[in-house]
């Protein structure tokens, strides 16, 4: 899917992302005493890249008015020495340009006054009074450059970036860095074909470090991936690393790494020697641990079994995985996004924690209808122009929004470190034939989703009273796309959908008979398997045609007659009514019906609604029943 063609959408954050501009500046290339280009305007929001050569420099801000020292406050790259003239170093320093005051810059090397002969830089200088011309001619008069003090980067982003596994070869590259500052973020870009990242101690070379980071494995075939994993270096001792790939023992044939190893002892050669006699290669059965993995930009908290399935996360259409946090990109399209913190207890109930499964397990297909279906009613898709954009852009933000939505499940089972449900196997192919079928499909998991949210908001309300909040927002979010469906849908009979109760097993029932080839992972509360699917044969309409009088409903292949059977009707505000099922599987449609209402098969009348998980023999299906 194309998001990119929501950046139509009127929303003042998708501007400015889509307007902000990376600007990239060499720090003494070609052994040039000089910021090339020595100034440039950008405008709030905007980011300056600086790369480094050799020799030894840094990125220093200062004030217009005293230039070689640094300005209080301002920002510092800390020093970088190099070895290229012409190749960039791996380590970069990323400023972000905060308001359109003029911005001055030096390099602070003393040996050869770099400042005092002209290496100064500005950002949106003036072009009369305070020029970038006023500025190189008083710093060519200034006293000796100075730094701040504690040599460390402030006030922007000091990034060194390796490579891992670049052209196939077994390696990282840089391996050998030895001047990470602390604060420097390392971040490691994956290749093919299917790397980690794994902390270790020098004497235990392949085999993870106690508390050390991991990235765990990240399989690709795309070059670069587009996954990176971040770690901060927080000190000057030496960091060392290793790919835990066994397929070819990689850490014993040298994939390993080192970050301000010293330079005698324990060396970065003495490390790949103790490798190359390693045992087998371990990892930690957690990721990431420490540092952060993210994929084109989204940030991925957790993945389960210590791999990354980065085959349905690169292509750009995919739903991204749960656990994912929200990208700024799709919470533009929502127009929001998920909060910080849900005002979590201290502990969450077993209960609350199968219901957020269960939600879970829901927004999960329902994105991949969503997805899907905007991909295809969008610009290229094969039912472009079947609806205005405007409805097809709402589709989309609809998509976002079910996105966020489902943080507020895979948020809360990460924050207490519950199960997040591995993604199912689906059978959306009859969903997608034909437009009316993706409509349908999306129409129902919205309805069982708000059956959903009005069963567990009652039963959570005592035990886990901090999830009321997030689930009634979310339902009234979702009853809002359910009158958008409806809409596109109005060449239907029934208009008006109703938000009903539904018991979260019955509602997963109809889910798995319907939308689910399999799935890895259980939900606890819910039955074994589902219930049987319920057929709707022969439906008998009213002489004027205005009602559904009469269903016939069966089981697998066989008719559901046999006697003491019945429909349980589930209707709006918590109504429940029953109708005896005759000994051909026929049954009487009750009077006070109106529009698409669930049909239950069960083998007891009377009950409540939290009792029909109990009795249920078949069902739930959806029915219609009269336009009201
Ligand atoms: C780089 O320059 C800084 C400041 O002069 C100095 O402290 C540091 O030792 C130099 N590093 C190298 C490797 O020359
Ligand atoms: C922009 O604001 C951030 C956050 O306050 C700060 O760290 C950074 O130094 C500022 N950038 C500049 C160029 O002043
Ligand atoms: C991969 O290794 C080969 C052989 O050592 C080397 O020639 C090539 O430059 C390496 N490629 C990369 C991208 O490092
Ligand atoms: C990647 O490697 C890990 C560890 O060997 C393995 O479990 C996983 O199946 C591999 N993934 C792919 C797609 O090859
Ligand atoms: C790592 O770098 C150090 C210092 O630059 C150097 O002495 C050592 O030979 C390098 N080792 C490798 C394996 O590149
Ligand atoms: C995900 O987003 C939440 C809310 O903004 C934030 O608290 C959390 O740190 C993020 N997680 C990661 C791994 O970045
Ligand atoms: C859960 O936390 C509450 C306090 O918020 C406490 O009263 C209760 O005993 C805790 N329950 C369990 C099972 O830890
Ligand atoms: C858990 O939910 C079930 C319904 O699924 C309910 O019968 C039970 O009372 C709940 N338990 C608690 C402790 O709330
Ligand atoms: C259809 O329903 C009516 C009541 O609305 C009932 O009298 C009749 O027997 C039903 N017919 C069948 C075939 O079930
Ligand atoms: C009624 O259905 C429930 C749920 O399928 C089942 O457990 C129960 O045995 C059935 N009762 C009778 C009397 O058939």
């Amino acid at each position: 899917m194309r998001y990119s063609s929501l950046l139509l959408l009127p929303l003042p954050l998708l501007a400015s992302i889509a307007e902000a501009t990376n600007y990239v500046v060499t720090v003494g290339k070609d052994s040039q005493l000089k910021f090339v280009p020595e100034t440039l305007n950008a405008v709030v929001g905007d980011t300056v890249t600086y790369q480094f050569f050799a020799k030894n420099h840094s990125v220093t801000q200062s004030s217009f008015a005293d230039p070689c020292h640094p300005l209080a406050g301002g920002f510092f790259s800390g020093f970088n020495p190099s070895a290229s003239t012409d190749t960039a170093s791996p380590t970069t320093w990323t400023i972000t340009v905060n308001d359109t005051k003029p911005i001055w810059v030096y390099c602070g090397q003393t040996t050869g006054n770099h400042c005092q002969s002209g290496m100064v830089h500005a950002i949106n200088a003036p072009t009369s009074g305070n020029t970038i011309d006023a500025f190189k001619a008083s710093a060519a008069k200034a006293s000796t450059s100075t730094s701040p003090p504690d040599g460390l980067p402030v006030g922007g982003l000091r990034k060194l970036h390796i490579d891992v596994g670049l052209g196939g070869n077994l390696t990282f590259s840089p391996n050998n860095v030895t001047n990470a500052l602390p604060r420097t973020v390392v971040e490691f870009s994956f290749n093919p074909k299917n790397h980690s990242v794994v902390q270790s101690s020098f004497s235990d070379p392949c085999h993870p470090l106690a508390n050390g980071f991991s990235s765990g494995f990240i399989p690709t075939e795309v070059s670069p991936s587009g996954v990176l994993f971040d770690i901060v270096v927080q000190d000057t001792k030496p960091i060392w690393f290793y790919c835990a790939q066994t397929a070819k023992t990689h850490c014993q044939a040298g994939m390993v790494g080192s970050i301000n190893a010293p330079t005698s002892g324990n060396t970065l050669d003495a490390f790949i020697q103790l490798a190359a006699k390693a045992s087998t290669s371990t990892i930690p059965p957690q990721a990431p641990l420490v540092g952060t993995v993210t994929v084109n930009g989204a940030v991925i908290s957790s993945f389960n079994g210590a791999v990354l399935n980065s085959d349905t996360t690169l292509s750009s259409g995919a739903v991204p995985p749960p656990g994912s946090n929200v990208s700024s990109y799709m919470t533009g399209m929502a127009g929001g996004g998920q909060p910080g913190s849900y005002n979590w207890a201290p502990n969450i109930s077993d209960n609350a924690t199968d219901f957020l499964q269960l939600l879970q397990f829901l927004d999960d297909i329902l994105l991949e209808v969503l997805f899907q279906g905007f991909e295809k009613l969008n610009t290229g898709g094969s039912w472009a122009g079947v609806y205005p954009q405007s409805i097809v852009d709402t589709i989309g933000s609809m998509s976002a929004q079910a996105l966020v939505h489902r943080s507020t499940a895979t948020d809360s089972l990460q924050h207490y470190q519950k199960t997040m449900l591995s993604t199912c196997s689906y059978n959306l192919a009859p969903s997608f034939s034909v437009v009316d079928d993706f409509l349908h499909a999306a129409l129902i998991l919205l309805l069982l989703e708000i059956g959903v949210l009005i069963d567990i908001t009652a039963l959570v309300a005592a035990a886990d009273p901090w999830l009321v909040p997030a689930l009634a927002t979310q339902l009234g979010a979702k009853s809002r796309m359910t009158a958008v469906i409806n809409m596109m849908q109005n060449h239907m009979a029934a208009s008006a959908v109703r938000e009903v109760m539904i018991p979260a097993p019955l509602a997963w029932s109809y889910a798995m008979n319907n939308y689910v080839s399999s799935c890895p992972d259980t939900i606890k509360s819910m039955p074994s398997k589902p219930y049987p699917a319920m057929k709707v044969t022969n439906t008998q309409q009213s002489a004027d045609g205005s009602r559904t009088t009469n269903i016939t409903v069966q089981v697998d292949s066989g008719s559901a007659g046999g006697g003491g059977l019945f429909i349980a009707w589930i209707g709006p505000w918590g109504g429940l009514e029953y109708s005896a099922v005759g000994s051909d599987g026929s049954s009487a449609v009750p009077t006070d019906l109106y529009g698409h209402v669930w049909a239950v098969l069960v083998n007891k009348s009377g009950g409540k609604l939290q009792d029909l998980p109990g009795v249920t023999v078949a069902g739930p299906e959806l029915v219609w029943v009269s336009q009201p």
